[in-house]
């Protein structure tokens, strides 16, 4: 017993003592700033604000004249969220706050008015609040979560995804777990001959028991892998033959899936579900515990086939790739965040030989992402103007 304790404690002080060859991989928790995000599905923004959180940053999406804004969902005077506000002055791109009735302007966040200080209120013009670059493209609001001047949305996201003739179907949710664990999951070699082996959509493949020779394969900024021959069936020392009794399966012809990653937190899967479609997913970090997952399937075509293809998504990949297939990842990220979360996986995990994949991805980020995000508290200091 005595013995056991000592070795726990050994094992203990050499976690401890380990240095993280990805410090900023490690510190980014609430992912990484100074990039383009999707925010929301454009359709879902009309009349009413509508409030987000992405990297732990509280914002605040409103449409006026057909053109989208976005600012931080916090009033300057009490802290009061500006999403619960309203446009009291129609036909100017403005947001009134509900509790004292402070009105900003969002393209440029600043107070010009403050309803119940009367017109001649001092604090005009000396009160704002933060906004953020928007832009709208391929049925999405895009937002620039960062410093300064963004770079063109085509730096972040690939022009494919954006070209006009890419007809995508779209599923957004809400997620639990931390992105970090979604996005190593989306480029996890070796978990889809396990967990997804019995998914619908693959109910009819045979897939491999092993995947063999795993290497990092970096791609300009795509962090993907090489492998060689799969183990079909594998002969387990001691244990014996697996997988058996699938004869209903049938090898997957074409050329092999290629999984393939890139900063912030975007997968991109060619093809998935089938032949032909490529499948995209963004982990958008919303807090430490939770993030928001897009899910698209693009298909490059136009006429008659876009409009098959767009009802082939919504009779079926839909519900079999992004709902029943990828909510099993979903399960698995949820149920792996406790251990990352409270109990200090990212140094008690056992990493394996596939898992190179992941490592190479964490070396990747430490040495190419552009700036961690950290939550600061602003002191804008207009206490002293009244004082
Ligand atoms: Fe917004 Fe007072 S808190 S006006």
């Amino acid at each position: 017993m005595e013995s056991s304790v000592a070795h726990t404690g050994d094992q203990d002080r050499q976690r401890k003592s380990r240095t993280s060859p990805w410090p900023r991989y490690d510190e980014a928790a609430l992912g990484f700033r100074n990039y383009w995000y999707p925010a929301m599905m454009s359709h879902k923004l009309r009349g009413r604000p509508v409030a987000i959180q992405i990297l732990g940053e509280k914002l605040l999406f409103v449409r006026y004249q057909g053109k989208c804004f976005a600012l931080e969902d916090r009033c300057a005077h009490r802290g009061i969220p500006l999403s619960v506000g309203r446009c009291e002055f129609p036909g100017t791109n403005t947001i009134t706050c509900r509790y004292h009735g402070w009105t900003f302007d969002v393209a440029n966040g600043n107070c010009v008015a403050a309803l119940t200080d009367g017109p001649d209120s001092p604090i005009v013009g000396k009160a704002k609040v933060k906004t953020y670059p928007a832009d709208e493209r391929k049925g999405l609001i895009w937002v620039f979560i960062g410093d300064g001047e963004p770079p063109p949305l085509q730096e972040d996201v690939p022009e494919e995804l954006l070209s006009s003739d890419a007809i995508t179907g779209i599923r957004v949710t809400l997620r639990d777990g931390n992105w970090r664990l979604a996005a190593e999951n989306g480029l996890d070699p070796s978990h889809a001959a396990y967990l997804h082996r019995n998914a619908w959509v693959t109910l009819f493949r045979k897939f491999p028991a092993a995947k063999t020779n795993v290497a990092p394969q970096i791609a300009g900024p795509w962090v993907g892998y090489s492998q060689s021959a799969p183990i079909m069936e594998g002969n387990y020392p001691r244990l014996g033959i697996w997988p058996i009794g699938e004869w209903w399966k049938m090898p997957r012809k074409g050329s092999p899936t290629k999984t393939q990653l890139r900063l912030p937190g975007f997968l991109r899967v060619d093809p998935f579900p089938t032949a032909g479609i490529v499948h995209f997913e963004w982990y958008v970090p919303v807090d430490e515990r939770h993030h928001r997952y897009f899910q698209f399937s693009v298909k490059w075509t136009s006429g008659l086939k876009a409009l098959r293809f767009r009802l082939a998504y919504w009779l079926w990949w839909r519900w079999l790739a992004h709902v029943q297939f990828n909510g099993q990842d979903a399960w698995m990220v949820k149920l792996m965040d406790p251990f990352y979360s409270e109990q200090d996986g990212w140094k008690r995990e056992r990493l394996y030989r596939p898992d190179i994949g992941l490592t190479a991805w964490r070396k990747h980020c430490q040495e190419n992402a552009r700036q961690v995000q950290r939550i600061a508290v602003e002191d804008e200091g207009y206490r002293a103007d009244l004082l």
